[in-house]
């Protein structure tokens, strides 16, 4: 009704019939739907202003409930706050991560797990040496640690002092004796120097914790030499066994080994590092050059230090890395050993006769964490040349920065028997290293794209 009554009158208006009185009350009716208009959207700007408001009201009370009976709210709330989701979840990884890596030796009875070496045989297959959920893992370390030596030789693979032993019930255990002090830092080139035993433990915990699961099992022990090696030693060992200002020494046989570079314990008692002998199943070895190798010239360098495309060139193009696993595995090396410091990977083993798909095996470890100032960006050369990392590793690397690397492999050392493993300078070192590993991918991801550089699988160029 109103509104014909006003198109009745706006057509007279039009046509100039309007009456002066009746124009008035048009234009007041007219500024009148204005401001109503007007306050009707101003009403619905508080009504939503008031709702963000009572929202807040809700979180607190909701946060408040959280405190009392914790999980299903958190979900919630972590949605509203992505913030707080990161903090959670970052909170609930460390502690979902020690839980995974703790290991308790004072606790853990050596019969809780029957055969803990049964145990650690059964584990091992072409992709991996333990599995990631690892309960019987301390159990296995304490054994290695603690059972009683009935054999000793010395080893005469490599270059450096090394002993077999045989733990009772037959377990074979290569022992890595101490050389230098916690805080000894390595200089020179970045392969010098003599095994480094904490370094080997170190590096075993670290692929523990990236879960790549591809190193042997390393425990530290120490070894009164009088008592537990010197009786049950073979001729050949015993025969460079000295004894100097109050100190056992040896040394041992091996490509380096001269009297006059002796390994000595204190006294009598020698600390190290033990590592688990593989299952005879799987302790044949395909031995192969590292793509990467070093020439140990001075002044001589290797097609990959004088071409930045050598990986595009030639590596890629090359078996058993044109394609499959092998060449993913070389890069995760690449993080391991950068990671640790390790420059001295000229060769790497895989097993042989267990098909194409077997991993590179992280033995022999001890040439790393030799200098916490220096990190040696040649070791880089595999991925920031060839560019291709596996996505399971990027993602791990994310999750583990800003310090959780550092903190969880402090925390999962600090049970070793000859602990503390590392120095603090080289926990900082890591860090600092995690960090440009990131950069250096992220790089790679800037020049190709997330999708070819992160890869599960690599088809080949
Ligand atoms: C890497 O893995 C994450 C988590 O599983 C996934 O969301 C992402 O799409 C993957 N990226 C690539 C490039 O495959």
């Amino acid at each position: 009704m109103l509104l014909s009554g006003i198109l009745v009158k706006l057509s007279r208006l039009i046509k100039g019939k309007m009456k002066l009185k009746e124009r008035v009350a048009l234009g007041t009716f007219l500024m009148l739907l204005v401001i109503y208009v007007f306050l009707l959207t101003k009403n619905r700007k508080k009504e939503s202003k008031f709702t963000v408001w009572e929202a807040k009201i809700v979180h607190e009370d909701s946060l408040d409930k959280f405190q009392q009976e914790p999980k299903a709210e958190l979900k919630v709330e972590a949605a509203v706050f992505p913030k707080q989701q990161q903090k959670d979840s970052k909170e609930e990884f460390i502690s979902n991560e020690i839980n995974r890596l703790r290991l308790e030796f004072k606790d853990v009875q050596i019969d809780d797990v029957k055969n803990p070496f049964k145990v650690a045989a059964s584990w091992v297959n072409e992709r991996q040496i333990y599995p990631s959920e690892h309960p019987e893992m301390s159990a296995i370390l304490k054994t290695m640690s603690t059972a009683k030596i009935i054999h000793a030789d010395a080893l005469p693979k490599g270059t450096q002092i090394k002993l077999l032993l045989s733990l009772e019930g037959g377990q074979k255990v290569v022992f890595k004796q101490k050389r230098y002090e916690r805080d000894y830092v390595i200089t020179g080139k970045p392969y010098d120097g003599y095994d480094r035993h904490n370094a080997e433990i170190a590096a075993f915990h670290l692929d523990r914790i990236l879960d790549f699961r591809r190193a042997p099992l390393v425990v530290g022990r120490t070894i009164n030499l009088r008592q537990e090696i010197m009786p049950v030693a073979t001729e050949r060992l015993l025969k460079t066994f000295r004894e100097e200002n109050g100190n056992i020494c040896y040394f041992g046989m091996c490509l380096y080994c001269k009297e006059k570079e002796m390994a000595c314990a204190d006294g009598d008692i020698m600390e190290g590092a033990v590592v688990l002998w593989l299952p005879d199943e799987w302790s044949v070895f395909q031995k192969q050059r590292h793509p990467y190798q070093r020439t140990y010239v001075d002044g001589r360098y290797a097609q990959w230090e004088r071409d930045e495309t050598y990986c595009n060139r030639v590596v890629k193009k090359t078996v058993p890395y044109d394609r499959g696993s092998r060449l993913l595995d070389v890069t995760d090396g690449t993080v391991f050993d950068y990671l640790i410091g390790n420059a001295d990977r000229h060769h790497y083993e895989t097993f042989k006769d267990h098909g194409s798909y077997v991993m590179i095996i992280m033995m022999d470890n001890a040439k790393s964490f030799g200098n916490p100032f220096h990190h040696e960006s040649s070791i880089l050369a595999p991925l920031r040349q060839c560019c291709i990392l596996r996505n399971s590793t990027w993602i791990r690397m994310k999750q583990l920065q800003n310090g959780v690397l550092t903190l969880l492999l402090e925390e999962v050392m600090s049970n070793d028997p000859i602990a503390p493993i590392l120095h603090p300078s080289h926990l900082n070192a890591i860090d600092i290293r995690l960090t440009i590993l990131l950069e250096t991918v992220e790089k790679c991801i800037k020049e190709h794209s997330k999708e070819k550089v992160l890869l599960e699988k690599w088809d080949g160029i």
